[in-house]
């Protein structure tokens, strides 16, 4: 059943178009992530759904009830800010049921609730503390306690975690992920870290400049990127991409020719068929991850410049034709900047672009 609802969102500040145009929907229970880099509206977007920010065209509806200018209290949406935005003169208690007495909730109901959320996040301990007295983590929890007690229809998060330390960001990003299978609730979340949108979505909306870019699991949207820029953004490190030639269009492959590629060349097969010709520049992206040393079938010739040990996997920078190149390799391979590597992958993990950046492929 769909949840949430946009229908061609648009926002205008003055002049400026922010959101030019955004649709998707949500069903219950779904874990929604909003990604793009900073700037591409992410927040705004999530204002819009909290009815903080006026929608300047286009409908926006929660479970099945259109409230594109219903104001916020009605809407039933908490929203959790990265500043968290504690009062910082109330305790944790007070700070949790602060909505609740704002609607005048009886005050036992009101105790009942921020004691539940209290043992959900495990601060039950802390309720009579200031937040100044409290860790980064505990603030972001008391912060999301006040959404809780709300039994919000949708929680709305923007970038909850990125004033945490790298550390605690993982464990409150665990933390989330369980909240959201012990709630069952319907949650929007706001980020640039490709990691939390990964992990936690069971839907990435990848945005750039007010637009939808692609919509889809995690999985969809790694292994079938529609353009550069989502296969850029989803997976760390990114992904490589080599401008080569095509020098032939045989049936169901393409000759490319570029000067990482082992003996200049590569044949790839296609289901291209039509889209490309004999001349044109085509996109080849490679997975750091997906590139292998010591093939016996090298797709790549390249040479190494730096290589960075990580414990368990070792990261190398190398350059192929001019191209750089990067590759994530298990373990500590004994390697010399300047060495030549012999590079492969599978073939089915190359990825094809046209020269405008569109995937070429339908599946891989
Ligand atoms: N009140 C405002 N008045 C004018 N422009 C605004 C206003 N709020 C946001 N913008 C502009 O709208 C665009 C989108 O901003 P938004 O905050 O939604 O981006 P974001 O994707 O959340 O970025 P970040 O990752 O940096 O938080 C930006 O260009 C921003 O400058
Ligand atoms: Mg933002």
């Amino acid at each position: 059943m769909t949840f949430l609802q946009l229908n061609n969102i648009q926002k205008k500040f003055g002049e400026m178009s922010v959101i030019k145009g955004v649709s998707f929907s949500a069903q219950k229970g779904e874990f929604v992530v909003f990604v793009g880099p900073s700037g591409c509206g992410k927040s705004t977007l999530l204002r819009m759904i909290a009815g903080l920010e006026d929608v300047s065209d286009g409908t926006l509806s929660i479970d099945g009830k259109d409230v594109t200018y219903e104001e916020p209290a009605k809407r039933e949406v908490s929203m959790v800010f990265q500043s968290y935005a504690l009062y910082p003169h109330m305790s944790v208690f007070e700070n949790m049921a602060f909505g609740l007495r704002m609607i005048k909730l009886p005050e036992d109901q009101i105790k009942a609730r921020v004691l539940e959320a209290a043992r959900i996040l495990q601060i039950e301990a802390l309720l009579e503390r200031k937040p100044k007295a409290l860790s980064g983590g505990q603030r972001q929890r008391v912060a999301i306690g006040r959404s809780i007690v709300r039994n919000p229809k949708i929680f709305l998060f923007d970038e909850p975690l990125s004033n945490l330390d790298a550390e605690l960001r993982t464990q409150m990003r665990v933390e989330i992920a369980k909240l959201h299978r012990n709630l069952g609730a319907t949650m929007v979340y706001v980020t640039h870290d490709q990691v939390e949108a990964m992990t936690l979505a069971d839907r990435i909306v990848v945005l750039r400049g007010g637009l939808v870019e692609q919509i889809g699991t995690p999985t969809e949207l790694y292994d079938r990127p529609a353009n550069t820029f989502v296969a850029g953004f989803i997976g760390s490190p990114k992904m490589n991409f080599l401008a080569a030639t095509v020098d032939g269009v045989d049936g169901g492959s393409l000759k490319l020719s570029h000067p990482a590629f082992a003996g200049g060349s590569l044949t790839v097969a296609s289901d291209t068929a039509g889209r490309v010709k004999t001349g044109d520049t085509i996109i080849v992206g490679m997975r750091p991850e997906h590139l292998t040393l010591d093939a016996a079938n090298p797709v790549l010739t390249l040479a190494l410049d730096i290589s960075e040990n990580l414990g368990g996997s070792t990261q190398l920078y190398t350059t192929g034709g001019g191209e750089p190149v990067t590759l994530v390799v298990p373990g500590r391979p004994s390697l010399n900047s300047g060495d030549g590597l012999n590079v492969g992958i599978d073939a089915s993990h190359i990825y094809l672009f046209d020269a405008a950046g569109q995937a070429l492929r339908a599946s891989h």
